[in-house]
């Protein structure tokens, strides 16, 4: 079964610490949390290892993992060649939640990248993943500890809720600070592109490398990256989202929730604090968002809101698109578009 061991989240114990490394160096799958969400960990230079971690998650192995270091240093080790924006880029932003697509070395099993000539790096912040890489002296390839298409964990009963029994250990700290997945840039293409939003923003991104764009969502295009599959991180009921102006979008997704309860469904709401009049005397699940400006607050509810809804057996989710898509509300609309399968009614 699965051992779960509870650290404190700034000064985990060291002996537990070493206990999940070692499982960690002998193949072992050890889920831990980073300042993002929890990863699913595995000794990246270990085939077999690998292996058994895409059986555990029931994930498609065309979609590559992103490889955690301790340290810059051993980026070299993992990459063909390190080009002069990792370093810059490294030096603002690491550790923190920005992967980087490099050039994949030659000690990186293709099992790790799905087969492509690339390798996905980061280094986290979260203090307990550190502590977990520095004992344990390998890089660890870590994908988001769920199964797959489900929402990412943002806590160990996620985790548990999913994988209990498929996996050796979760080292449970809490919570994470930002609650969606680091954002990607691929440093292998000119202009380099960004292939995930997340928590370092285009424009934060932008104010140290001008020339960083969004990757084009050309759907003939092949996947540049799995990440971007229309359907990802979603809950188990079929999601709505409405957007547009704010008080039209609501208007209409009260009224999609009084006639999906006339036809006796189960409504489950994805419901901002100004969402909430709009709702009163609704017979709905109402999870909570946060306060309509608060990003970052929404972004560490989001998965764990989609998670309590689908507990609460919902048939349907309504949720409402933000009216902004600079900073985190990017990476927050991505992940909401994806949860819902693309199925957005516009007002
Ligand atoms: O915040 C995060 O990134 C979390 C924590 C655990 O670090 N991890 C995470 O991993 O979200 P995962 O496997 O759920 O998502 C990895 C993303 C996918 O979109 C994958 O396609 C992309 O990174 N990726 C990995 N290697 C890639 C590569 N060589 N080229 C392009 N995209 C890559
Ligand atoms: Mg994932």
């Amino acid at each position: 079964m699965t051992e779960v061991v509870r650290v404190d989240r700034d000064r985990p114990h060291p002996p537990d610490i070493a206990r999940a490394a070692d499982c960690l160096r002998r193949g072992g799958l050890v889920a831990f949390p980073t300042e993002t969400v929890y990863g699913l960990g595995v000794h990246a230079l270990d085939r077999d290892a690998v292996r058994r971690l895409f059986a555990a998650k029931g994930r498609p192995a065309d979609d590559p993992l992103i490889v955690h270091v301790a340290e810059f240093a051993d980026v070299a080790r993992l990459a063909e060649s390190v080009p002069d924006a990792a370093a810059v880029l490294a030096a603002r932003f690491w550790p923190g939640p920005l992967t980087l697509v490099l050039p994949r070395g030659a000690s990186v099993p293709l099992e790790v990248t799905a087969g492509l000539e690339t390798v996905a790096i980061r280094i986290p912040a979260h203090p307990v993943a550190r502590a977990l890489l520095s004992a344990a002296t390998i890089p660890i390839a870590a994908p988001s500890a769920n199964l797959f298409s489900r929402p990412s964990p943002t806590c160990a009963t996620h985790v548990l809720e999913d994988l209990n029994g498929r996996i050796d250990m979760v080292i449970d700290a809490g919570s994470t600070d930002v609650g969606v997945e680091s954002t990607v840039l691929d440093l292998t293409v000119h202009p380099p592109e960004v292939l995930r939003p997340g928590a370092i923003t285009l424009e934060v991104l932008q104010s140290v490398l001008p020339i960083i764009r969004v990757a084009s969502r050309d759907a003939s295009a092949p996947l540049a990256s799995p990440g971007l599959l229309p359907r990802h991180y979603a809950p188990r009921a079929p999601m709505t989202l409405y957007q547009g102006e704010p008080a039209a979008a609501r208007n209409a997704l009260a009224a999609a929730a009084r006639e999906a309860i006339t036809s006796r469904r189960r409504v489950g709401v994805l419901a901002t604090a100004g969402d909430m009049r709009i709702l009163e005397g609704l017979a709905v699940v109402i999870a909570e968002l946060g306060s309509d400006d608060d990003a970052e607050r929404m972004a560490t509810r989001l998965y764990a809101a989609l998670r309590e809804l689908d507990a609460a057996q919902v048939d349907v989710i309504l949720a409402r698109e933000g009216a902004r898509d600079d900073g985190l509300w990017r990476a927050l609309r991505d992940r909401l578009r994806r949860a819902a399968a693309q199925v957005v009614v516009v007002s």
